[in-house]
């Protein structure tokens, strides 16, 4: 009897500790693919198949300092402190339309409201606040189209709440799933499009001969034709990615497999890791961007993979973000990585090409330290007001609107003004 109590909870013990490691990128994953349908409210917990990379095994370590980041521009925006800031922002729930309801934190009843009140001061320069008429003025005329993942469409439904207090654009677009939307703002025939392309390069399915288990399959060296088919006469492109890739999956280049991610013996295939699959997909970005996307001949810009803040466990085992100030948790080992890669391949990608249309919009650093700034319950209405027991999903992946996500988007619109000035 003692043996057998002994035994369960040993391996009740083994069971945690294996859990744990694999929780943080299955939250994101499932977060990620609740939002794929953005009506979906029913979370149902289901198995996703979802692993740590092999060559990684320390979630939790961090780095106390982070590796300096790389200066891309005349002045650094990616380096910088949270400075508080009494003006409130730009736009609210009363008066912006656009917030996704499981990012309305103000409409949802977050209780706390200084997350509201910071500013980002990079170390050297200022980003100035938003002037949304001057930026569209700018833009007169030109298409900028977001392609990526949910997050995408979380900056995206922010910069149309920025813009949306100088004139309401109207939805000239949208598909069945609501993935893609195109809107327009007539008075400066501005056009502002979402595409949905969570791991930018071309997916498909794969199952294991003689076993049931079917795996993404990425082609790491083809863009996805989702996306690069819609960009003609696109001016400006704000691509990213990032968590899509934690999913088990298989790889191929040339057609060829070269191996997987998390696919099981029965594939026979190497473990190659994400790392590295990552590494080649947004290599492929780079480097086919200015050269296979059909009449584009505008610019790009690589927004840096947005880390998330689970603390003290993962989206099923009480996983929360409860900070209601900036900082207390250093960026995970596994989020710089990615970070790094993105970083290194324009590196690589310029010293070859001179990608010079090409630029970063470098999120990673200055969204770390907003661990203040995700929904968490309040992806939920009220959600302490309904009965104590129930279970909801905690999102601290994506940002409240408004909230720190506002930053990227004063950080873009600033870039591109000197960039696209005459
Ligand atoms: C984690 O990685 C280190 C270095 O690669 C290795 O020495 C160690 O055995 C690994 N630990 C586990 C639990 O796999
Ligand atoms: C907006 O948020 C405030 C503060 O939480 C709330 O009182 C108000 O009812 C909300 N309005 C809408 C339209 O959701
Ligand atoms: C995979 O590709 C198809 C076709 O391009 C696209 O509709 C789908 O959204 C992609 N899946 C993901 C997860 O991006």
């Amino acid at each position: 009897m003692t043996t057998l109590i002994q035994k369960a909870l040993r391996s009740r013990k083994v069971w945690c500790a294996c859990f744990f490691f694999a929780a943080l990128p299955a939250a994101m994953i499932r977060i990620l693919l609740l939002f794929n349908n953005p009506d979906s409210s029913n979370f149902k917990k289901q198995s996703v198949g979802i692993f740590m990379a092999p060559e990684y095994n320390a979630t939790n370590t961090v780095l106390s300092t982070p590796p300096p980041a790389r200066k891309l521009g005349k002045c650094d925006l990616s380096q910088g402190d949270w400075v508080p800031d009494h003006a409130p922002p730009v736009y609210n729930n009363e008066t912006c339309r656009h917030i996704q309801a499981t990012q309305d934190c103000l409409g949802n009843g977050r209780p706390d409201s200084h997350y509201l009140y910071w500013k980002w001061k990079p170390r050297g320069c200022e980003v100035l606040r938003s002037d949304a008429e001057a930026f569209l003025r700018t833009m007169r005329g030109q298409k900028m189209a977001f392609v990526g993942d949910s997050i995408a469409r979380n900056q995206m439904q922010s910069l149309l709440c920025i813009l949306n207090k100088v004139e309401k654009p109207t939805n000239t677009f949208h598909s069945s799933d609501d993935k893609t939307n195109h809107w327009f703002f007539p008075s400066y025939s501005f056009t502002l499009t979402i595409y949905w392309s969570s791991f930018l390069v071309k997916n498909s399915t794969y199952t294991i001969p003689d076993a049931d288990n079917t795996f993404v399959q990425l082609d790491l060296d083809i863009l996805d034709p989702a996306w690069v088919e819609s960009m003609a006469g696109t001016d400006v492109i704000v691509i990213s990615s990032g968590q899509w890739y934690f999913k088990a999956a298989v790889y191929r280049e040339g057609g060829q497999f070269i191996g997987c991610h998390h696919c099981g013996a029965k594939a026979g295939l190497k473990q190659v890791g994400f790392f590295s699959a990552y590494r080649r997909a947004i290599r492929t970005v780079f480097r086919e961007l200015l050269q296979s996307v059909p009449a584009f001949d505008g610019v790009a810009v690589f927004r840096t993979f947005a880390p998330d803040h689970f603390e003290n466990g993962g989206w099923d085992t009480g996983g929360t973000c409860p900070r209601t100030v900036p900082g207390g948790v250093a960026i995970t080992e596994m989020n710089w990585m990615m970070h790094e890669i993105e970083t290194t391949e324009l590196e690589k990608v310029r010293a070859e090409m001179g990608a010079n249309r090409i630029s970063l919009l470098d999120i990673t650093e200055l969204a770390q330290i907003r661990t203040d700034g995700h929904p968490g319950p309040y992806r939920n209405p009220y959600p302490y007001a309904k009965d104590a027991k129930e279970k909801f999903q905690i999102d601290c992946l994506h940002w409240c609107l408004p909230g720190p996500i506002d930053t990227w988007n004063e950080m873009l619109m600033e870039t591109l003004q000197q960039q696209m000035q005459p």
